[in-house]
């Protein structure tokens, strides 16, 4: 527990399945002090997740748990579960986990389990986002923090972060402009959620001591 706090940060796993530059931030943000939740796991479902060794280097445990060896989502997700109760995790971030869940699963973490999203959501679900994005011609982009459901890229939102579409931009450079603002509100949102300050009513998010008041944005402007 960090100096200052008076309760036990919250213990959260991060599954991953690839590079894991949120779940660096998030574990960045974690070793701040009086943060209130502490990463206690990162589980990855490909042995070759490159974020693995970033987690190791920091000092936390890891898991590989390969899809491959179940016969089902279900008995995958069931073994996912086993070993998240296992370690006494209370919080889930999925970040960059590119695996469906099962509504079962999803249920038994509801409220509880986290995603970010490379899109202002519900627009754009799924892969290739900004791609997407450009094509629609849409001026503004960004990114999403949003509580889990069933359905893919779904559920209350948390948090948004809109960023500008200029002229000329490739998906790429979009991809970096949006994951810039990834790694702020991600950590932001679990910051929140440990710290208990989201209720979700009708699926709708209410945070305790958010401040209205934000001006409008013309994008471009002109
Ligand atoms: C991130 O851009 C994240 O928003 C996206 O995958 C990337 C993972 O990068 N997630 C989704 O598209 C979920 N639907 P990372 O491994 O460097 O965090």
């Amino acid at each position: 527990m960090s100096a200052g706090s008076s309760e036990a940060p919250r213990r959260t796993a991060v599954l991953i399945s690839g590079r894991g530059s949120n779940m660096a931030a998030l574990v960045r943000a974690a070793e701040q002090e009086d943060f209130p939740a502490e990463i206690a796991l990162v589980l990855s479902n490909r042995a070759d997740a490159a974020g693995l060794d970033f987690a190791k280097d920091h000092g936390i445990p890891t898991l590989v748990l390969s899809h491959k060896g179940y016969s089902d989502r279900l008995a995958f997700d069931a073994a996912l579960d086993a070993h998240l109760k296992a370690e006494g995790i209370e919080i889930v971030c999925l970040a960059g986990f590119m695996r469906l869940l099962t509504p079962w699963l999803v249920e038994r973490w509801r409220n509880r389990m986290i995603n970010v999203h490379p899109s202002l959501l519900p627009s754009f679900k799924g892969l290739h986002t900004h791609e997407r994005a450009l094509e629609a011609g849409v001026r503004v982009h960004g990114c999403t923090v949003h509580f889990v459901r069933a359905e893919m890229d779904e559920g209350p939102i948390i948090l948004q972060a809109v960023v500008p579409i200029e002229p000329g931009d490739t998906p790429d450079v979009l991809a970096d402009r949006v994951l810039e603002q990834e790694h702020i509100i991600y950590p932001k949102g679990l910051e929140l959620l440990a710290a208990g300050r989201l209720t979700v009513e009708d699926e709708r998010v209410a945070i305790a001591g958010a401040k209205g008041g934000l001006k409008p944005l013309v994008v471009p402007a002109v």
